[in-house]
């Protein structure tokens, strides 16, 4: 093993660069050379390539975004965007590569690892919606995100006395609406794991304002629903005055939480570590407090459990 290449591929996520950093400088400690592989599979496949030293990855461990840049590649997943990979990969005598990203990714690393390319996975999506690891990478900063935005909404939601909708990001998954939701205080959390149940919240709505609530913040993940839909139905059925607000992109940036660089600085150590030790075609993650490896085959047949416990939890809480 003399060399490594690490990239970042699928939306962005924020503590990517912690993980980049750790992979280089772990990297540089054991005599490797480090190659930047740019715009995920993209730069793969076109040998957009540069040698990293200690000094690329100064300054970069509390920053969002991804210093090698990032893209949802479709032309790697044909042949012929693959066999140029292959040769880009022989070109520059690549012994490994770091794969950072989602389940796109994975599927990605796994194509390589088929064709006898040594790979490593780390999990970064803001999405937490890999079954095999209890979390991912940016996911608990975008948290931090819509928790933030939860507090300000429910200011002007308190004062017009008005239903305020949130919608967060996530895919499929409804983890930050779930987890965003509890630690914001909201009333109503609306996933794509559980079937919606309009009366309840409208219901949930009416008898607060009763007994004198003014506020109500349901967070809203983008699977579940149309939130336009949503405020019509309960503006319409309710009859309670209701604003939308969608969270976007503002989720997949900013600075990193210190559970995300810490994660982050141990995913990428271990990753390096265990191509040392001459171990590949693996992902790791996180699981009942522990780093944990696993295949990447079984990693991307794991099954993601929401956890309907904390969302019934939030019925009582927020009565
Ligand atoms: O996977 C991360 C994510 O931000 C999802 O939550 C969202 O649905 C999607 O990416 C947006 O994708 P794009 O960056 O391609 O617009």
């Amino acid at each position: 093993m003399k060399t490594i290449a690490i990239l970042t591929s699928g939306g962005d996520a924020p503590g990517m660069n912690a993980v980049i950093r750790s992979v280089v400088r772990t990297a540089i400690y054991n005599d490797l050379k480090v190659l930047a592989i740019k715009e995920g599979y993209n730069g793969l496949i076109k040998g957009d390539i540069e040698t990293m030293t200690l000094s690329s990855v100064a300054d970069i461990i509390h920053r969002g975004g991804t210093i090698l840049r990032t893209a949802r590649s479709e032309e790697f997943m044909t042949e012929e965007g693959m066999t140029q990979a292959l040769d880009v990969i022989k070109k520059f005598k690549i012994d490994a590569i770091v794969v950072l990203g989602g389940d796109g990714t994975f599927r990605g690393a796994r194509e390589l690892a088929k064709r006898g390319i040594k790979v490593i996975g780390i999990p970064c999506t803001i999405d937490n919606d890999l079954g095999y690891t209890d979390y991912t990478i940016g996911f608990l900063t975008a948290v931090e995100t819509a928790v933030s935005a939860i507090s300000k909404l429910r200011d002007t939601s308190e004062s017009h006395g008005r239903a305020i909708v949130l919608q967060v990001m996530g895919r499929n998954c409804g983890d930050i609406a779930l987890y965003s939701g509890i630690a914001g205080g909201a009333e109503s959390i609306v996933v794509p794991e559980v079937k919606l149940d309009i009366d309840a919240i409208i219901n949930k709505i009416k008898n607060g304002k009763k007994r004198g609530k003014k506020h109500h913040i349901i967070v809203a993940a983008e699977g579940a629903l149309d939130a336009y839909e949503l405020e019509k139905i309960i503006e319409e059925k309710g009859g309670i005055e209701t604003r939308v607000t969608v969270l976007g992109y503002v989720q997949r940036g900013g600075v990193p939480t210190v559970q995300d660089r810490i994660l982050a600085s141990d995913f990428g150590y271990d990753a390096v570590n265990l191509l040392i030790s001459g171990k590949s075609g693996l992902v790791l993650g996180y699981k009942n407090g522990k780093i944990i490896e696993l295949d990447i085959d079984e990693a991307l047949e794991a099954k993601k459990e929401f956890n309907k416990d904390l969302l019934n939890m939030v019925d009582i809480l927020s009565i």
